[in-house]
């Protein structure tokens, strides 16, 4: 605990949150049509997703067909690959640690994720988190397009800057004796260092089997000249979204503040583990090429 406490949670807390005056996340729809272009744009598929067009609303649905053109582009493809890679990730992860005894799935920060509504796991129950705005305008489009939400499924309001997860997920039904596994894509960037180490520590905090995996990016300094190029050209995109990226990490010091907070093991991917597991075989250029990684924590 030590090493996070120290490290991460030295900050104190952002007062200003990522989404402001209670409106639903921009980013989060913008990461759904991303996943919804996929489903349209590349072949073979990295992440399958059914319902990945349907949830989002027939508005949002049509303008994509409208504009499926934008999303072509080299950037778009890049970050398309990353998006789509870290949902397959986290449910491969998902997979092994049910078929290891896991029965209860968190998914943090979960936008217009439909995992929910595709659970394919019969004993697994599964948390949606979100700042309650966001869960609102998703429940809303769940509804109005007649997607079924199974009774596997509930949804835990929490803001992570002013709320606790202990207390949110507590309040849906948690079972906090048990092990669980949660995942945290597209968010930890948003968040401050603070709220982030409060919800690894309560992860942490979890019976062993427990694990966590989440996407972060290295500090812009500490990248070559067109990766901080790339970076600061989509930088510039969210924070005009009103949801500025504000939190980086070393990789390497965050693995050793995650062992040092109580994750039995914590491993850095990089663009290369997950092109070569995940984009290898592909003859379209589809691939990772900018400096996310991604962050898998076992307790
Ligand atoms: C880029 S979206 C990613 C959504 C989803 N995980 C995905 O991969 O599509 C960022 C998510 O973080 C959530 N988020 C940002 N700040 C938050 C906060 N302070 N509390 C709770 N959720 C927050 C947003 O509501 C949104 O769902």
């Amino acid at each position: 605990m030590a090493g996070l406490a120290a490290g991460l949670g030295a900050l104190p807390l952002r007062t200003a949150l990522a989404i402001k005056g209670g409106r639903p996340s921009r980013t989060a729809r913008g990461a759904a049509l991303q996943r919804a272009a996929h489903q349209l744009l590349e072949t073979p598929l990295v992440f399958d997703d059914p319902l990945a067009l349907r949830i989002l609303g027939a508005q949002d649905a049509s303008w994509l067909g409208a504009n499926l053109e934008q999303y072509r582009g080299a950037s778009a493809r890049a970050m398309r690959a990353f998006l789509v890679m870290r949902s397959r990730y986290a449910e491969d992860e998902l997979a092994r640690a049910v078929a290891g005894g896991v029965r209860q799935y968190v998914v943090l920060g979960a936008g217009l994720d439909t995992f929910a509504c595709r659970n394919p796991h019969p004993l697994l129950r599964v948390f949606e988190v979100d700042d309650p705005a966001t869960q609102h305008w998703k429940r809303d489009l769940l509804k109005e397009q007649s997607i079924e939400v199974p009774s596997s499924a509930t949804f835990a309001p929490v803001d992570f800057e002013t709320q606790t997860l202990a207390a949110g997920l507590k309040a849906a039904g948690f079972r906090a004796d048990s092990p669980a596994f949660f995942s945290w894509l597209g968010v930890v960037i948003y968040l401050s260092q603070g709220a982030v180490a409060e919800t690894l520590r309560y992860v942490a905090a979890r019976p062993q089997g427990s694990q966590v995996v989440f996407d972060f990016a290295p500090p812009s300094d500490s990248l070559g000249k067109s990766e901080r190029a790339r970076r600061a050209a989509a930088a510039a995109r969210v924070a005009k979204a009103g949801e500025p990226w504000i939190n980086y990490y070393n990789p390497g010091q965050l693995v050793d503040e995650l062992r040092a907070t109580g994750f039995s093991t914590a491993r850095s991917l990089a663009a290369g583990d997950m092109n070569e597991r995940y984009f290898s075989a592909r003859a379209d250029g589809f691939r990772l090429y900018g400096s996310g990684r991604m962050m898998n924590a076992e307790v």
